[in-house]
């Protein structure tokens, strides 16, 4: 993430829904940015937080998430092109503009578990003080949605592992149907779930 997109991504969810509880950074800002991710992983969170008009959380980026931020912010750097098939933070849109989550694709189409050409792979965290209030539902909805509209996807994946309930029932609450399963190197076993849409769905 902090793949910074502002521009797609506000008016992502801006678009989505038409109360937005949700926005990912600031809006009017048509431009690629990587500023904020190289701010992160240098440790300049202010610039990072003015950068993104956004409120970082205190415990935030975790080891985890700076080698996933490292990892993003090296693809983007190869492949600027593909940038908006990354993933978003997910900020509130009022007070401080607090980041809860982030939310994106794992490439742009054919990049995907099952490695269909015409299909992407949506993943998605809320952190934990903010589960449980229908952010990942509606930010799950804005992505398929864009996804649809933009690039005329019909064809979504995700991956869950066996044990992760909150993903497997959020997959099944937004209509995702269980297609197979496979091995992860670095997440064990995985389930793979497909939700296809039809036109104007
Ligand atoms: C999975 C995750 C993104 C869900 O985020 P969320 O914002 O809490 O999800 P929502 O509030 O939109 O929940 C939607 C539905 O999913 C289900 N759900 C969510 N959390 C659940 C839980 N702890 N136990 C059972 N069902 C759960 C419920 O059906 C829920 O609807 P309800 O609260 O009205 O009953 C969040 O738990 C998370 O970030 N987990 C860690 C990261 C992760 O696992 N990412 C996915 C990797 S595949």
């Amino acid at each position: 993430m902090i793949v910074i997109r502002t521009y797609v991504v506000s008016r992502l969810f801006y678009e989505a829904d038409r109360g937005p509880r949700l926005a990912t950074l600031p809006e009017n800002r048509p431009r690629r940015n990587q500023v904020a991710p190289v701010s992160l992983l240098a440790e300049r969170r202010s610039d990072a937080e003015a950068t993104a008009a956004l409120k970082l959380p205190d415990d935030w980026p975790d080891a985890h998430d700076t080698g996933f931020l490292r990892f993003r912010l090296r693809q983007m750097r190869e492949r600027p092109e593909i940038q908006e098939w990354f993933v978003y933070a997910v900020v509130l849109p009022e007070g401080e503009r607090p980041m809860i989550g982030h939310a994106g694709f794992h490439g742009p189409p054919g990049v995907n578990a099952v490695k269909a050409p015409d299909a992407v792979e949506v993943g998605y965290s809320i952190f934990e003080p903010h589960r449980r209030r229908g952010y990942a539902t509606e930010v799950v909805r804005a992505l398929i949605e864009w996804a649809s509209r933009e690039h005329s996807i019909q064809r979504f994946i995700a991956s869950i592992s066996p044990e992760n309930e909150p993903s497997l029932a959020l997959a099944r609450r937004l209509g995702f149907k269980h297609i197979g399963q496979h091995w992860d190197e670095e997440d064990g076993e995985e389930l793979e779930f497909e939700l296809r849409i039809s036109d104007g769905a």
